[in-house]
Formats: structure tokens, sequence, C-alpha cells
């Protein structure tokens, strides 16, 4: 028996609404279906938004964080049954193909990121989670469910594409460019490797306060166009060991090439939809390395042991919460994070 159910749906550039839709139904036999209990709204969801992500189709319904309750399951799924809470990962993996193997599901064949982009997403009562078995994981017993949520995209994404990517080492000084929940989530697993400084840099005086509560060093506005300069001053000239993209704009870019030092790593994580300039005629010779990364996703279970343990407090990236049914509220909350001092914003199905 189907029901209509509540979703955001993109309808193209600038454009969104709450609709009702059909509840989704198992198609292959390896999906199941999750009735959402929390969401949440992702920075990369305001750059669908403004059309950055071609992707995207008209009607999508968005979203892919989230955690829920198993409501029915495919005769192909052995790990999950029905009542099973748990953790929706942004990455759908079919655990078989080659890039699976090789632990690169971000670009799985027949998964990878599509919640929310090549098929429909979270932001609903309802989701269709492919290849379930090797997509979703069990919510432990205790767990906060508001920091389960910080792990189906932002504290995987921080790690992966920018303190591992970024190959952060003990005593290293470290640029994030971007406060946002993913700037921050770098800056959380950052500290797992004790870099000596840990320079953070916004334009919202809120967001760099935040940052200064997790473990930030030094701040830095960037809203006077002389963050690179500050950042130098800061280094003795020299210039930082790493410095990870978290916005997703080429200005932002331009300061990572323009701060990195000698030896450095530039590990972008944001997500462009223009292109931006290679300063080669600078970067030449200065023995960098740039790297480029879709979240896998493949550190979910570490990470899961280390917020379970309180060695990671993901929790304290939330900032509101709404019920679903307010979610055009929650995105325009979201879209304005400097005025009202928003981070991660939850979305409570009951
Ligand atoms: N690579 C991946 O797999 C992956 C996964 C998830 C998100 N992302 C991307 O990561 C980026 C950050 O996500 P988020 O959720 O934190 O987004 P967000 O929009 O909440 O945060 C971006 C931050 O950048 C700051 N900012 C904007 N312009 C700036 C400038 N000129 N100088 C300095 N700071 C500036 C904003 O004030 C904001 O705090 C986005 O581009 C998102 O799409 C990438
Ligand atoms: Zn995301
Ligand atoms: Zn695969």
């Amino acid at each position: 028996m189907y029901h209509i159910v509540k979703a955001l749906v993109y309808d193209g550039p600038g454009k969104k609404q709450l609709a009702d839709r059909p509840q989704p139904a198992l198609i292959h036999a390896t999906d199941a279906v999750v009735r959402i209990t929390r969401t949440t709204i992702c920075g990369t969801d305001l750059h669908i938004l403004k059309g950055d992500v071609p992707t995207v189709a008209p009607g999508r319904i968005l979203g892919h964080e989230g955690i829920g309750v198993v409501d029915e399951v495919g005769t192909g799924v052995s790990r999950f049954h029905q009542g099973d809470r748990v953790l929706i990962s942004c990455i759908t993996a079919c655990g078989k193909c080659d890039y699976c193997r090789r632990g690169m599901p971000s670009h799985c064949e027949q998964g990878g990121w599509i919640l929310g982009n090549t098929i429909d997403g979270t932001q609903a009562e309802f989701v269709r989670i492919p290849f379930a078995d090797t997509s979703l994981y069990l919510v432990p017993e205790n767990a906060d469910e508001d920091a389960m949520v910080m792990l189906s995209d932002i504290l995987p994404t921080g790690y992966e594409c920018g303190v591992l990517n970024g190959a952060v080492k003990p005593g290293d000084t470290v640029a994030i460019v971007g406060a946002g929940p993913i700037g921050l989530a770098a800056l959380l697993t950052t500290q797992f490797f004790a870099p000596a400084n840990l320079i953070v840099i916004d334009l919202d005086d809120n967001r760099l306060a935040v940052a200064k509560q997790f473990g930030a060093t030094a701040v830095v506005n960037s809203s006077a166009g002389k963050a690179a300069e500050t950042i130098m001053a800061l280094t003795g000239g020299k210039g930082v060991d790493v410095a990870m993209e978290a916005v997703g704009i080429a200005a932002t870019f331009g300061l990572c090439q323009d701060i990195i030092g000698a030896g450095g790593h530039i590990a972008n994580i944001g997500v462009h939809g223009t292109s931006a300039t290679l300063h080669l005629e600078k970067l030449w010779s200065k023995n960098i390395t740039i790297t480029t990364r879709l979240v896998d996703a493949v550190t979910t279970p570490l990470l899961l042991k280390t917020v379970m343990a309180g060695r990671l407090k993901p929790a304290r990236l939330v900032t509101h919460h709404f019920p679903l049914s307010d979610i055009l509220k929650a995105y325009d909350t979201f879209g304005n994070a400097a005025k009202e001092s928003a981070l991660k914003i939850i979305l409570t199905n009951k």
C-alpha cells in the first residue's frame, strides 16, 4: 500500500518546492526503502540550486544525507532488515565493480554520488537506497542521532578530500579556506594528525568564531581582500604545508595557490561550477601536489568509531532543527547562513 509523501523537489536553477510524491518502492532485489527520520541540507544542494551541477534534472528530490528506519528490503539484501536504524551514505556502492573494489566507490559504475543527483534523494519522508548492503550502516544503540547525520557526507568529505588528500602530518601548518560544515569537518578531523598551526579563512565572522572553538589557532576574514598577505605574514613568508579549498569558487582556489609553501599540498574539496585559473607560472617550481576528490565515504566505519568513542563530537556542527515539513524555511536559513548563524540544520521526520 503506497502513500503520497512529502519531498523537496528541484525545479531547475533557483527553483524548488515541497511537493507530494508517491512513496518510493523497491525496484531491484538489492534495494531497501528507508523511512527518513533525520536529514539535512548540504552546501552542494545550494550549488545545485545555483545550476552548478548539470546532472541534476528538474523534478529530482534533493538530499544525500540522513538516517532512518528500514521500511522494506529486496530479496537480495542480507545485512539489513525491516526496523533497523540505518545511516545512509552519500555514496552508493555496488561493492563489486572495478571502482568499488579499488576503494573508489565515488565512481561506482552503478552508484557513486547518485542520491539527490541522478536518483531521488533523502529530503523526503521515504527514500529508495540501491545496493543497500554496501551503502547503509547500522546505527549503534545509544548513538546521538544528530551526530550520525554528520557521517553521511561532511565528516568523510572533510577527512578524505581535505585531510587525507592533503597528507596532513604532525607539526604541519594547515590552512582551511571556507568554514562551512565541510571546512569545519576538515578542521575537526585534521586534528587526528596534530598539526602545529591551523588557519581558517572565511568571510563570516560567526563561522570563524566557531572555527576558533573547534581548534583553529588563527582565523582570517578574507572580505578585505588581504587574506594571502595575512597568511604569508603568519607563516614567516613561507606559506602553508596544506591548503584545503572548502568553498567551490575560483577565488578561493586562487587563494590556496597564493599561500601554498614549497612541497605543499593543495587539497580541493569544493564543488566548482566554473573554471579556475591554475598559476603554473608561479607553481611549477614549488614541488607542490594538487588533489581533487569526490568523497568515497570509505572512512565512514573509522569515523563512526571515533564518534561513538566520543573522540569526535560532530553534533557541535548542528545549529538548527526544523520539522521536515518546514524544509523551505530551513533552506532560507541555510542560504542566509551568515545572518542566521547557521551551520548544519537537522530536519526531523517524526
Ligand atoms: N568533494 C566532495 O565530495 C564534496 C562533498 C560535499 C560537499 N562538497 C563541497 O564543499 C564545499 C563546502 O560545503 P559546505 O557545506 O561547507 O558549504 P557552505 O556553503 O556552507 O560553506 C562555504 C563557506 O565558504 C565561505 N566563503 C564563500 N566565499 C568565500 C570567499 N571568497 N572566501 C572565503 N570564504 C568564502 C562561506 O562564508 C561559507 O562559510 C561546497 O562547494 C560543497 O559543494 C564537496
Ligand atoms: Zn554533500
Ligand atoms: Zn561499484
